[in-house]
């Protein structure tokens, strides 16, 4: 049984702002990585920018800078953003990072001297600005690119190949053999019937005269690495496998046991499977390294009908919503309102839909146990047994640890949020005023009050890997020591505890006051 999870994010394009969806990958990795440190799992997970390439050349001389300064500002706002939204990464890798150059350079070497490269002249379209080659199918009669409509260009040029296609049967193989290998199914499927056409060998590299911003071949220095190459590297960097002083006790591409190489997990839009489901794993097969175990793609935040994207100006800002709202407010809302697999269309009043079922329910229950707590025992919860909650209690926490082992964060919280919406029932059919009124009730408002400590222990639980700071609010307010994990919530003694009214988990934003 494996003590240890590596699981990463995709390295964001240093070019332009973070926004929704990227915090969406980034906020869904760290509410698993808060999963499985609760389960004891040693944890790492890795996140980054990805800064070589065209797009950063071009969008560094729209400002007036160089491509290094526009990486370093932009890597900076990545990096403030994951903090602003309690994203708790062991790693922030970029691309232009020394130790990841010699990583990519000792990768394209081994696969050099493994004969997995050679030579050859591209004849054929190109698109300077996805730094893609093109088929005459793919452009058509206008000579568009099929991604971004901007026209290609006809290109004869030297490049370096890889040779993909000698991996297509075994990687085939390697799919069908791990059904869970690409989640969910449908994407599976869409590269299965990718790989039904022959797959072509990669080209590797950009001749320097066109692009010089990247990394340059170790076998020829009138080449950079294709930016995709490069960054997909990241993931075997941030492992640790090569250590910048390159000592002696290195783990080494022969044995990266001592490394967190493979990931247990990427992370990622559906956008960039292809490159993460092809190119990557028959890249590793043909470096000797082991693959990922596991590769999930999730869908599209939407505006409307169309993605969410820089170049089509409809981004939202997560730290614009996370300044009214609060920081857990965001991540509560990307967590929830997307259904794994699924696109998910942001709009204004969804958000504050989703706000609102945090502050009407859990933070609603939070408020009124506590001050009947404070109110009827004075704050200490009573030596009585749970009542009434204990299947419910059980049947979330199950239906929370498979949905989780599932990777479907979305119903987890849907789960979580249920519990808390019987335990505000519970109030009500109990009806705890009722019992304080009447003497010969005291047993019955002492289980009541001990089964509602009981239950937002639990949900203190529940929601700690997406609502981290409102839950360590609510852990300070039920006189708990820390954040207890999902399995000791519901054993950990709590008779004698003193609890304390504290200000509301989840007010009222001004916004919403008018
Ligand atoms: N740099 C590459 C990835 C290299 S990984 C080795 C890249 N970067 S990106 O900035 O375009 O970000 C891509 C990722 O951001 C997507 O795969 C996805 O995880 C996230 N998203 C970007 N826009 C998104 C939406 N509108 N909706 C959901 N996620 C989105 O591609």
């Amino acid at each position: 049984m494996t003590t240890r999870r590596y699981l990463t994010t995709p390295i964001y394009y240093a070019s332009g702002e973070p926004h929704l969806g990227h915090a969406y990958t980034t906020v869904l990795g760290d509410v698993l990585a808060r999963h499985y440190r609760q389960q004891g799992f040693d944890v790492f997970f890795l996140t980054g920018t990805d800064e070589h390439g065209q797009k950063m050349q071009e969008a560094a001389r729209a400002q007036g800078l160089e491509p290094a300064e526009l990486a370093d500002r932009m890597a900076e706002r990545f990096r403030r953003a994951w903090v602003e939204l309690d994203i708790a990464y062991d790693r922030f890798i970029r691309t232009t990072e020394p130790e990841h150059i010699g990583v990519v350079q000792a990768i394209l070497q081994r696969l050099w001297e493994r004969d997995q490269i050679y030579a050859d002249t591209y004849a054929g379209w190109y698109c300077i600005h996805e730094e893609r080659y093109w088929t005459e199918k793919d452009v058509g009669e206008e000579r568009l690119c099929p991604d971004c409509a901007r026209p290609v260009q006809y290109v004869e040029e030297k490049n370096y190949f890889f040779r993909m296609s000698a991996y297509q049967e075994r990687l085939v193989r390697h799919i069908e053999e791990h059904p869970d290998w690409i989640v969910p199914a449908t994407r599976r499927n869409e590269i299965l019937g990718f790989l039904q056409k022959p797959l072509q060998d990669l080209s590797i590299s950009r001749p320097k005269a066109r692009l010089a911003w990247g990394v340059p071949l170790p076998f020829d220095d009138e080449h950079v690495c294709y930016v995709w190459v490069d960054a997909l590297i990241n993931y075997v960097t941030g492992s640790g496998v090569l250590t910048p002083d390159g000592g002696p006790d290195q783990p080494g591409f022969e044995d990266p046991s001592g490394s967190w190489w493979p990931a247990d997990l990427h992370l990622m839009g559906k956008d960039i499977i292809t490159t993460h489901a092809v190119y990557w794993p028959t890249l590793l097969m043909a470096a000797g390294l082991p693959l990922p175990r596991q590769i999930l793609a999730h869908g599209w935040w939407v505006v409307g009908e169309t993605k969410m994207s820089k170049s089509l100006g409809n981004v939202v800002d997560p730290l614009e919503l996370r300044e009214t709202f609060g920081t857990d407010a965001v991540r509560w809302y990307l967590m929830r309102d997307m259904p794994m697999g699924s696109d998910a269309s942001y709009t204004p009043e969804r958000f504050i839909q989703r706000y609102e079922e945090l502050a009407n329910v859990l933070g609603n229950l939070a408020s009124r146990a506590v001050s009947m707590l404070v109110k009827y025992r004075n704050g200490v919860v009573p030596d009585a047994a749970g009542n009434g909650l204990d299947e419910a209690i059980e049947q979330t926490v199950s239906a929370v640890e498979s949905a989780i082992a599932d990777l479907r964060v979305h119903d987890a919280m849907a789960a979580s949020m249920e519990l808390a919406r019987t335990a505000n029932g519970y109030i009500e059919t109990r009806e705890p005023w009722a019992q304080a009124k009447d003497p010969d009730r005291a047993a019955d408002l002492d289980e009541t009050l001990a089964t509602l400590a009981r239950v937002l222990t639990v949900l203190c639980a529940l929601f700690q890997p997406v609502t981290p700071r409102r839950m360590q609010a609510l852990a300070d307010m039920l006189g708990l020591d820390g954040i207890p994990t999902i399995g000791r919530a519901r054993t950990l003694p709590l008779a004698g505890v003193t609890v304390t009214r504290g200000a509301p988990l989840f007010p009222k934003p001004e916004l919403l006051k008018e």
